[in-house]
């Protein structure tokens, strides 16, 4: 199981230390929040970002809350991440996005948001390496996860089956709910607000990395981004797990 930080929540005056502190504490992976303003209404940050991020120390997951992504999402490949997510509600073409992601070495994932229907997936399970499960309705960090997310994530891995596809959690995860999500099986946990919550980064990060530690030692599985995109023919900064 693998923590995955939601970087838009860190002192991003002070981002390089702040990306110190994760590593220090043994975060291999940045999740990157995109937001165009349209899909939902914040705006964050775009390739520029994406491109400024350490990729040789951290595989680097971004989340594309943006509408209409696909002719956006060669911005993306090319600013080095390691996986891109686009939400399915989001385009008209959500197949033509994942050809479009084929073959680029990045790991093709999608998102659906609480209210989406996991009937959407069927014609597109075969084509992607991510799966993430929004526990919030996007656009802002800090919100409460909702409950009935943990039914929507077993259906989720029901519907993955054998298939080698990482199963994502996003939103609302926090130090007191982090092991209970864990025990949800996820294989990708994100965690924004709550790491960089008090400014105690390396403390926050250290607990809610053990908590998916705990939880994976029962399942012996290793961190699946890197795997995802290995098999995409990408190497990226988590080869160290
Ligand atoms: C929500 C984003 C999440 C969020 C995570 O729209 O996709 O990644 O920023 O932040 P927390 O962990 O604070 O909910
Ligand atoms: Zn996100």
């Amino acid at each position: 199981m693998n923590l995955s930080v939601g970087v838009i929540s860190a002192d991003l005056l002070h981002l390089a230390e702040d990306l110190d502190r994760l590593a220090a504490a043994g975060v291999r992976t940045l999740h990157v929040d995109v937001m165009d303003g349209v899909f939902c209404p914040q705006l964050t940050v775009g390739p520029a970002f994406v491109a400024a991020l350490p990729a040789d120390e951290f595989a680097i997951d971004v989340h594309l809350m943006i509408d209409d992504p696909l002719d956006k999402l060669g911005a993306y490949v090319d600013a080095g991440a390691t996986a891109i997510t686009f939400h399915v509600e989001a385009t008209r073409h959500a197949h033509r996005a994942l050809q479009t992601l084929s073959g680029t070495g990045v790991a093709r994932g999608v998102a659906l948001n609480p209210g989406t229907s996991l009937e959407v997936l069927a014609p597109l399970i075969d084509d992607i390496e991510q799966l993430l499960v929004l526990a919030v309705n996007p656009g802002w960090p800090g919100q409460r996860f909702i409950p009935a997310t943990a039914a929507r994530l077993a259906a989720a891995r029901e519907l993955i089956g054998e298939r080698d596809i990482v199963l994502g959690v996003d939103g609302g995860v926090t130090r007191e709910n982090v092991e209970y999500v864990a025990s949800l099986r996820p294989d990708l946990i994100v965690a924004g607000s709550a790491v960089f919550a008090d400014g105690a980064v390396l403390e926050n990060a250290r607990s809610m990395l053990a908590a998916t530690l705990n939880a994976d030692d029962s399942r012996g599985s290793t961190p699946k981004l890197a795997l995802a995109a290995a098999k995409q023919g990408r190497e990226h900064g988590s080869s160290s797990g």
